[in-house]
């Protein structure tokens, strides 16, 4: 166990695409986890776009993170020192503590992991708040229902993998857009989508055409700017748009001009954003229903590793640019789970 501790802590607020001087590396003691709390070794630290929204300084439905603070985050674990009875030293759990090594948080907290239930570092994708994102998104707003046409942007990523997958099986036809030809060949060959489109074909809306004949039911929206632009027009009557995120606004200072929502009327389209985090109580429901599943096989996920803290902004900076593969997740140290 290391003596210190080490953190990544932000600099200043990025403007457009943030870049590693916005970030800094801090060293601090070794904290004390104080009575009813544990003190947790981080293994995996998740990285996801929401961050951007975190670190910018405008206030939405959380809080910002202030200057000289540590960048949020949620981690999996596995406890050091434990000063609450429902914890062991050794036991595994995720929870949220920011970009560092090691944090004393409140047992209250944390989600205790079996490792023989499915790999630990699922907690932070397909059965934590991305697998969860895709799960509500689609059974609250989406609501496919057998052959009907489900497109998913970022189709490779965390949260789309799994919405995709999960409208699938409910006999959905499901069209995956992704940025180039490996992710493509992944979302129709090793997740089973129906049809795949890569977002920087030179004619998006051809493309749609030719995947999606009977035009789009149900559009589960995590990109924005282009792709939204060629999928709007396309929607069905009575189509369900789920407005999960839009990544390709999010390094933007101004908003882009919207679509024309008379459509909205005309064809009686329902759109609804949602924030994951307001479903907490359900995650229950989701690894009952998801863990069998990644267990044998039948749902499957990618995850793209990073090495060590200091390369987490790096990390970071490359998700808002689509250069990770799969949900992005950083080696925080060793995982005797595996
Ligand atoms: N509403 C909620 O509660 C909630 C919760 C979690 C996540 N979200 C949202 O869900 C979305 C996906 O999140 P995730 O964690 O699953 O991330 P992810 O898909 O694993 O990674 C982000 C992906 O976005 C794509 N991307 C980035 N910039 C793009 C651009 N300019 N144009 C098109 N695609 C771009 C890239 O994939 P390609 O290479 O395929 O382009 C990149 O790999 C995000 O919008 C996020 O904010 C919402």
């Amino acid at each position: 166990m290391l003596e210190r501790n080490r953190q990544i802590v932000l600099k200043r607020r990025p403007s457009g695409l943030p870049v590693p001087e916005d970030f800094a590396i801090a060293d601090a003691p070794l904290p004390e986890p104080q009575a009813g709390e544990v003190l947790l070794r981080g293994i995996y630290l998740s990285l996801d776009p929401y961050m951007r929204g975190r670190i910018s300084g405008v206030r939405s439905y959380a809080r910002p993170t202030g200057i000289g603070e540590v960048i949020e985050g949620r981690v999996v674990g596995q406890v050091v020192r434990s000063r609450d009875p429902a914890f062991r030293d050794g036991d595994y759990a995720s929870g949220g503590y920011g970009w560092q090594l090691y944090s004393a948080v409140p047992a209250g907290g944390l989600l205790k992991l079996d490792p023989a239930e499915a790999p630990i570092s699922t907690a932070l994708g397909i059965l934590g708040m991305p697998g969860m994102t895709a799960y509500v998104g689609l059974s609250d707003i989406g609501q496919p229902k057998a052959g009907e046409t489900v497109v998913v942007s970022a189709a490779s990523g965390a949260v789309g993998a799994v919405a995709g997958q999960l409208a699938r099986r409910q006999g959905a036809r499901v069209v995956g857009i992704a940025g180039g030809a490996e992710k493509c060949r992944y979302v129709e060959e090793e997740l089973g989508f129906d049809a795949s489109i890569d977002h920087r074909s030179p004619d998006l809306g051809a493309a749609l055409d030719q995947a999606c004949p009977k035009g789009i039911d149900v559009y589960f929206e995590n990109v924005g700017g282009a792709v939204q632009a060629a999928v709007f027009p396309r929607l069905n009557d009575f189509a369900r748009m789920v407005m999960c995120g839009m990544i390709a606004e999010y390094n933007d200072p101004t908003p882009l001009p919207g679509p024309n929502l008379g459509a909205v009327v005309r064809k009686r389209l329902k759109i609804q954003g949602f924030i994951v985090g307001d479903q907490r109580q359900r995650h229950g429901e989701l690894r009952a229903m998801a863990a069998p599943l990644v267990r044998s096989g039948q749902l499957k996920y990618r995850e793209d590793i990073g090495p060590g803290l200091e390369r987490a902004p790096e990390a970071f900076i490359g998700l808002l640019q689509g250069r990770n593969f799969g949900k992005l997740l950083v080696k925080l140290g060793d995982d005797p789970s595996r």
